[in-house]
Formats: C-alpha cells, sequence, structure tokens
C-alpha cells in the first residue's frame, strides 16, 4: 500500500473529518471537539469524539478510533483504497499514478460489475420464453409488470450453467464468479455450477446503487424457499437491508420494517416506498444503526405469528437503543403484510394506511399484549399486572414517558399515580444498580487486560504496559518531544510486542521527518487503529512535562530489567548476582 506520503498528507488536509462525519451523523460543539451518537455502535449518549486538531475520532463506547479515512471505511464499509479514493474524489485530487497494490479494491469492482451484469441477464430471462413459470409466478402473486421493473426482479434458469457462461461471455474468469457467490467450483475442478436455478430472483442493492447480492425465491413448497449469496467481499447480509436505495428517500423519515421480500415488494405496490427488510436474519444492531441515517421513526410490521411477535420485541430494543423512536404495527388475522395487502384487493393500499395510523408506539404495544394475560376484573390479577406494567415502564429513559403511562394506567385501573411512579422508580433504580455491576466488571476487565488480543500480557506488564502507551501518546500529540526520548530509549526498550512495533513504526516516520498518523489507517487491522487512536487520547490536551517523560524511561528501563521467573530459574550464579547488585544500585 505505497501511496506517497504527500498526497494522503493532502488529502486528509482537505478532508475535513467534521465535514465528512456529519453526512452521518448529527455533531454538537464541545469546547475544541465535536460529539455525537455513534454511528458503529446502537447508543443513546453520545461518546462519539471528532478530535478537530488532529483530524481524528475515538468512541468511548465502543472503542472505535481512527483517522478521516478510517472513518469512511467503516462507515461505507469500503476498504482502504477505495475510501482513499472516495475521498479524493470528494476534494477534487486525482489518484497518483496505480503503482500500489489495490487487487482486493479491483476484485470488489468485478463483484459488483458481475453481479450487475448478473440482475440485467435475469431480468432478461424473466421475460424470455425460458421466464415463462417465472413471470406466471409473479403474476399470481400480485405483482404488476411496473413493480418487476421497479425491484428489477428476475428469473434464474433452469440450468447450472446459462448463467456462468454467459459472464464468461462477458469476460468474467471463473474466479470472479465464485468470489460473486453466483456460482461455485465444480467438484472435479473444472468450471464452475450456477448458484442460483431454476428460482425468481431479487436483486438487493445498497443505498449507493451497487448490486451486492441476491436473494432467489423457489415457485414450488420444496426447501428451501429463499436460497441468498453468502457474505461475499461486497457484501454482508447483517450490515444490509432489502430496498433501502427506494427507502432511503422516504421524506419524513420514517422506515417501516418487514420480515421479507414479498411483503417490502408488496407494501410498495401498495403506495409506501419507505419499507425495508432484514436479510433472511433476524435484526442486528448495525442494520439499526444504518436505518437511524436516514430515520428517525420504525415502524415495525412482522408477521402476526408467535415468531413474529417475538422477533417484534427484540427488534423494539434494538431500535431503541440506536436511537430510534418505535412504533409496532400489527396485522390482524395471522397474516403477513403482503397476505393482507392482497387479501384487501384494489383496496389494499388504504386498508395498509389504515393499519399504519392505528399502529402504537411500542410501550403501548407492550402493555397491551401484557393486558393481554391477565383478567383485569380480578383485584390480584390487576396487582400481577401493574407489577408487571411497571417493569415496563421502568425501561423507558425519559421521565415524562413515565409519568405520561403511568397517569394512563392510573386512570383505567383506579390505582393512585403516585403508587404506580413509586413501584417504577423502584425497579428503575435496582436495574441501574445491576447495569452499572455490569458496567463496572466489563471496564475492570478491558483494563486488568482480559480478553485483550493485541496485547496479551498486558495484565502481567501493566506497569511497563503504562508507560510504553503514554510515551507513544506524547509521539503522537507532541512529536517534537522525539529527539528526546529517542536519544534514551530504542524499540528494544520496549517490553510489549504491539508496543514495541508501534514504537518501531512511530520512530520510522519521525526519522523522515513525516506525520506519525499520516499512514497509520492504511498499514494497520481495525483493531490496531482502535488501539492507537485510543493511545492517542492518553496525553491529548495535556502537554507532557520533562519529569513526566523521564519517568516513563525510567520506569520502562526498570521494567525491562526485570528477569521473569523462569529466567531467574534458568540463570547462572553470575547473571544472578549481576542482577541483584543492579537493583540494589537502582534503589539508592
Ligand atoms: N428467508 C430466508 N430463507 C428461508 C426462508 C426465509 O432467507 N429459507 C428470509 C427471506 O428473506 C424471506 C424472509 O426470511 O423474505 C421471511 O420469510 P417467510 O416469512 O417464510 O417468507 P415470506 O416473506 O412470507 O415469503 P413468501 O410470501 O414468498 O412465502
Ligand atoms: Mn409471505
Amino acid at each position: 500500500m505505497a501511496l506517497p506520503e504527500e498526497f494522503l498528507q493532502e488529502l486528509r488536509a482537505r478532508s475535513d473529518i467534521t465535514e465528512v462525519a456529519s453526512q452521518y451523523v448529527s455533531l454538537k460543539r464541545r469546547g475544541r471537539n465535536m460529539v455525537g451518537l455513534c454511528p458503529f455502535h446502537g447508543e443513546k449518549t453520545p461518546s462519539f469524539n471528532i478530535y478537530t486538531e488532529t483530524n481524528s475520532f475515538y468512541c468511548f463506547g465502543c472503542g472505535a478510533g481512527g483517522d478521516v479515512i478510517t472513518f469512511v471505511m467503516r462507515i461505507e464499509n469500503l476498504d482502504y483504497i477505495e475510501a482513499v479514493r472516495l475521498l479524493a474524489q470528494r476534494a477534487g485530487m486525482s489518484m497518483p499514478s496505480e503503482n500500489y497494490d489495490d487487487s482486493l479494491a479491483k476484485l470488489k469492482r468485478r463483484i459488483y460489475e458481475a453481479n450487475r451484469e448478473t440482475a440485467r441477464f435475469f431480468f432478461r430471462t424473466l421475460y424470455s420464453p425460458i421466464g415463462r413459470s417465472g413471470l406466471e409466478y409473479l403474476r399470481s402473486r400480485g405483482l404488476s409488470d411496473k413493480t418487476i421493473r421497479h425491484f428489477g426482479l428476475g428469473f434464474a434458469p433452469d440450468s447450472r450453467f446459462d448463467l456462468s457462461n454467459h459472464l464468461r461471455q462477458k469476460g468474467f474468469t471463473d474466479e470472479e464468479l465464485v468470489a460473486a457467490n453466483l456460482a461455485y467450483k465444480n467438484k472435479n475442478g473444472r468450471g464452475t455450477n450456477d448458484r442460483f436455478y431454476n428460482r425468481v430472483m431479487f436483486p438487493i442493492i445498497d443505498v449507493r446503487g451497487n448490486v451486492i447480492a441476491f436473494g432467489g425465491r423457489i415457485m414450488t413448497d420444496e426447501k428451501p424457499k429463499y436460497l441468498n449469496t453468502s457474505d461475499t467481499l461486497v457484501f454482508n447480509k447483517s450490515q444490509n437491508l432489502f430496498s433501502l436505495n427506494n427507502a432511503k428517500k422516504t421524506t419524513d423519515r420514517t422506515l417501516i420494517l418487514c420480515e421479507g421480500y414479498m411483503d417490502v415488494i408488496a407494501v410498495n405496490q401498495a403506495g409506501f416506498e419507505n419499507a425495508v427488510a432484514t436479510l433472511g436474519t433476524s435484526l442486528t444492531s448495525e442494520q439499526a444503526v444504518l436505518m437511524k441515517r436516514f430515520a428517525d421513526e420504525v415502524i415495525i410490521c412482522y408477521d402476526a405469528d408467535e415468531a413474529g411477535q417475538k422477533a417484534t420485541r427484540r427488534a423494539i430494543s434494538i431500535l431503541r437503543k440506536a436511537g430510534l423512536e418505535v412504533r409496532v404495527l400489527v396485522v390482524p388475522d395471522g397474516k403477513d403484510p403482503d397476505e393482507f395487502i392482497r387479501k384487501n384487493g384494489d383496496n389494499g393500499g388504504a386498508a395498509f394506511y389504515s393499519l399504519i395510523n392505528a399502529s402504537t408506539n411500542d410501550i403501548e404495544y407492550k402493555l397491551n399484549k401484557l393486558k393481554r394475560n391477565y383478567d383485569l376484573s380480578l383485584p390480584d390479577q390487576r396487582v400481577r399486572f401493574l407489577n408487571e406494567a411497571s417493569g415496563v415502564l421502568a425501561e423507558l429513559e425519559k421521565p415524562l414517558e413515565q409519568e405520561t403511562y403511568a397517569s394512563r394506567l392510573s386512570e383505567e385501573l383506579g390505582v393512585s399515580r403516585e403508587s404506580i411512579m413509586q413501584e417504577v422508580t423502584r425497579l428503575k433504580r435496582s436495574r441501574a444498580r445491576g447495569e452499572k455491576k455490569k458496567e463496572f466488571s466489563r471496564l475492570a476487565g478491558s483494563l486488568a487486560g482480559r480478553d485483550d488480543r493485541l496485547t496479551p500480557h498486558r495484565r502481567e506488564e501493566l506497569r511497563a504496559s503504562r508507560a510504553e502507551e503514554n510515551l507513544l501518546s506524547v509521539l503522537i500529540n507532541y512529536p517534537e518531544e522525539y529527539s528526546y526520548i529517542s536519544s534514551h530509549i530504542t524499540a528494544d526498550s520496549f517490553v510489549t510486542d504491539f508496543n514495541r512495533r508501534l514504537y518501531r513504526y512511530f520512530a520510522s516516520k519521525l526519522d523522515n521527518g513525516s506525520q506519525v498518523l499520516n499512514t497509520v489507517s492504511g498499514d494497520f487491522s481495525q483493531a490496531e487503529i482502535n488501539r492507537i487512536f485510543s493511545i492517542a487520547n492518553i496525553s491529548r490536551g495535556i502537554s507532557p512535562s520533562a519529569e513526566a517523560i523521564d519517568e516513563y524511561i525510567r520506569v520502562l528501563s526498570e521494567e525491562k530489567d526485570k528477569l521473569s521467573a523462569e529466567q531467574i530459574a534458568n540463570a547462572s550464579t553470575q547473571t544472578l548476582s549481576d542482577y541483584i547488585s543492579k537493583l540494589k544500585s537502582k534503589r539508592e
């Protein structure tokens, strides 16, 4: 990845991370920096920080950190070269001559192209004699030609070779077909078999308009009913949503979340473009965060069966965590939205609209659901219902919400509002205590270096690690201290492997007069970049004193001199007595 340093420096200078990030996150100024809700994990209180001075970000909630290139890589799901290219375009800079290794980016581009060509092929086939059964199937499910075209639906012919042959003719290699998961290698190792055959096909398109995957439905009762593209270089099923490319145009920042492809399409055809669906898995927090980019409110519209209702409860909590308002639409008579709209014929759109209007917010939904389990004319059942209902209210963040629903329950059940609120407050406190405990043990665990893969020995070498991290942090924020530091220590003075590697890297940059962080987003893994930017935070804005730097250097040399228990056991008498006299002289 050898992009010229000067190019990267200019790119970074022209790409203000505040400007770039505010396209995805709403940011508020806090002192010199900006804060907002982290786009990389669900949260309700902002812990995502942008440091304007170093043009970098760090989230104290999930530990994600990096520079403007890393930010674009993560939020747009791009690799390094692609992110650089996007930023260069934005800054009006041309890419330097392409002599760097971008084979991965090239393969990704080929996969996008193969997918696009495949979508065209499936669509054409659907309207050819071979596709007749497919077209009949889609029409039997009530889809108009306009809808079919709008979604680019298609048909995979009943052959294991047609698509592969077509794509080869268009210049795609077998490796590219396999990488796109459109085909798999034959058992005998020669040629490929098509992954999809004899199915109606649903292309999955991302928010930038790339065809990233396909879902295919079989037209009989055979299994599997739906076959989807497995994860590829350009597709991760837990990070995308079906039809978000259409739904993102929503003008009222509301999305309708359905369970399946056919539901989304039926809802669209009925006049609501803002429907999306997960891709054969249950909702993830990444998908919720993705929705938050385009919406403030999500209407959950899952199947009315038990599984659908269970999924609804789960989705409510995931969506709320991402800062979304939630409503729940209940489809009557145990039908799914597609069946409901079909059953209402020409009136489908209006009927669905009245369901949207009748949809309640998530709290009402939960309370109504609870209520059905009790006979409220019996006092003891009333008490049990109230206890459970208080539990629902205790989950709410806003006191206003709690008060409102407490008032409603009080009127409905003839119990004083105060006594309901008392119970809610009690539950809320005991939950907060539980949460705090959990949070504390998580924090303690991470501080103690448990589950630390980058520096597995951090816990045993805590004193040395801290000194190392402090020194590295000084180098990042105060590079002018480098000449002093490097005249007292070398990379060999470092005790832990990752920090030693970092020091060597920083030193080589500083020796060349380059910026320390200029190239890290291309040279380190995601987890390593997170760590580097967390280390940067240690000394941010705290100009280090000469004494502090001396202290870090002293601690490091002391720790380095310590012999491990194992080394002591195997050491010669001479080594040991040298070691002891060294320790003695240090103490004086
Ligand atoms: N799904 C899947 N694989 C399966 C079954 C389902 O990936 N074998 C996913 C699909 O994305 C599907 C969604 O789960 O759209 C919902 O499944 P289901 O409710 O069974 O299907 P419907 O959407 O109702 O599909 P249809 O109306 O065509 O039967
Ligand atoms: Mn269905």
